[in-house]
């Protein structure tokens, strides 16, 4: 989703494929894939809900090298239609609701260096691939997002904030309740081995129960560990979210007005 440019560190560049559509990486960029899928996958039961781990294995990504566009979007179409888009790291508002609405997601092409291992702010392709594709062969998953992708082309620029407030506590930070316990199906603790731990496991943070209203009016950064998330009772709690009126919820969000941040400012 749309970020916040870095100021203080180099910018990362997507790559860009070659005329046949193949995207190059060389031997170090595919052995950090391989080191971040293969520290990532082994801490994923008890901790990302089970849905979520049988779409990984669905995608079946490859350990030895960064996965290629068109072989994330063959698995995608064949369960719901959806394909993955190259896009520079920052892309607009406008652009990313469009996307979204044609069953399309962006994806920044680039890999992390060696020296951002560990955490990165900027979506790169393990966090774009690993940490979003898998979900979006769930038809609830999808259908929320291509319904979000409509609400926000619908809404007025003013309230786009609060629409990202939506995708923060859902897609990229969801947690849902299972029989088994509290567990995470957003990107951005899939694709951290970090907050992956500390959102299932830390007594820190708050789980509040999902309302559509109740997040929107919930402010975040983007740089920390999340003090708050949201969890839903099941994708099909997603997918009725598709079918209401998401810019009604935002009408009553202003009418009921902001949270205040429960974590200092950035
Ligand atoms: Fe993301």
């Amino acid at each position: 989703m749309p970020r916040k440019p870095q100021t203080t560190k180099k910018a990362y560049v997507s790559k860009k494929p070659d005329n046949s559509g193949f995207i190059h990486y060389t031997s170090e960029e595919n052995a950090t894939w391989h080191d971040l899928i293969t520290r990532q996958v082994p801490l994923l039961p008890n901790r990302a809900c089970t849905p979520w781990i049988e779409a990984m294995n669905e995608m079946n990504f490859p350990e030895d090298r960064v996965p290629q566009l068109e072989d994330v979007s063959r698995v995608l179409t064949e369960h719901t239609g959806w394909s993955v888009v190259g896009v520079p790291a920052l892309i607009g508002f406008t652009e990313f609701f469009q996307l979204l609405a044609n069953r399309q997601f962006p994806v920044a092409t680039f890999i992390r260096t060696r020296e951002d291992f560990d955490y990165i702010q900027e979506p790169d392709i393990f966090h774009e691939v690993f940490g979003h594709t898998p979900p979006l062969t769930d038809h609830r998953f999808s259908a929320f997002c291509e319904a979000y992708g409509k609400a926000g082309l619908a809404a007025d620029s003013k309230d786009h904030f609060m629409l990202a407030r939506l995708f923060w506590f859902t897609v990229e930070f969801g947690m849902v309740r299972t029989d088994e316990g509290i567990r995470a199906y957003g990107s951005g603790i899939m694709s951290s081995p970090g907050e992956l731990l500390y959102a299932v496991e830390s007594d820190i943070p708050q789980r509040k129960p999902f309302d559509a209203v109740d997040v929107l009016r919930t402010p975040y950064r983007i740089d920390i560990f999340q003090p708050i998330y949201f969890v839903i009772e099941g994708f099909d709690q997603l997918f009725d979210l598709a079918q209401s009126d998401l810019l009604g919820h935002i009408k009553e969000a202003r009418r009921l007005g902001m949270h205040q941040p429960t974590y200092e400012a950035a």
